[in-house]
């Protein structure tokens, strides 16, 4: 894990946050009033975002950072480097970084599986003024995956392999 600053961030991850930062202006978000926007960098350079979605039935909400994996899945992009993430509240800014919940940590866990590193977590306060730098298997130690099914590294690649750009 790595405490830094926006100023010492690479010219990707400045790229990468920064399109979090913006696509967090699109959360929809009436109930906690909270904005999240997530980006994903893959392999590729291609940077794919999301922000939460919530809903009337709280339980049907889903996080930026899964929204931004399941955009990323159907554009078909699944091999990636990083994901960054940068929230505010509607009446207050971020003094620590927001860190992806747990259900967002098992699927970036999979992808991570599937992209064959240990992806990059870049976590932001709103005012990118601290900057935390993790890793995914940092953040979900001893995780669930594929190999826990037996799953050989060879049916992942087929699958990332099938995927194809919409
Ligand atoms: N949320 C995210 O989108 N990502 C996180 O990392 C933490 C929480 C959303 C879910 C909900 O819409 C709102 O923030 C409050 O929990």
């Amino acid at each position: 894990m790595i405490v830094t600053t926006y100023d010492q961030l690479t010219v990707e991850q400045k790229r990468t946050l920064d399109e979090a930062e913006k696509v967090m202006q699109n959360a929809y978000s009436p109930y906690s009033k909270f904005c999240v926007g997530a980006a994903i960098l893959t392999t590729e350079g291609q940077i794919v975002t999301g922000a939460n979605v919530e809903n009337a039935a709280y339980g049907s909400s889903i996080c930026a950072e899964r929204a931004a994996i399941l955009r990323a899945n159907a554009m078909g992009y699944r091999m990636w480097k990083s994901l960054s993430v940068i929230a505010t509240g509607s009446d207050f800014e971020t003094k620590e970084v927001t860190a992806p919940c747990g259900s967002c940590r098992q699927m970036l866990y999979e992808f991570s599986q599937v992209s064959g590193v240990d992806l990059q977590i870049l976590m932001s306060t709103t005012r990118k003024d601290r900057i935390i730098i993790s890793s995914i298997n940092e953040l979900l130690p001893f995780a669930f995956g594929p190999k826990d099914l037996g799953m050989a590294k060879e049916r992942q690649d087929s699958s990332s392999r099938r995927s194809a750009r919409t």
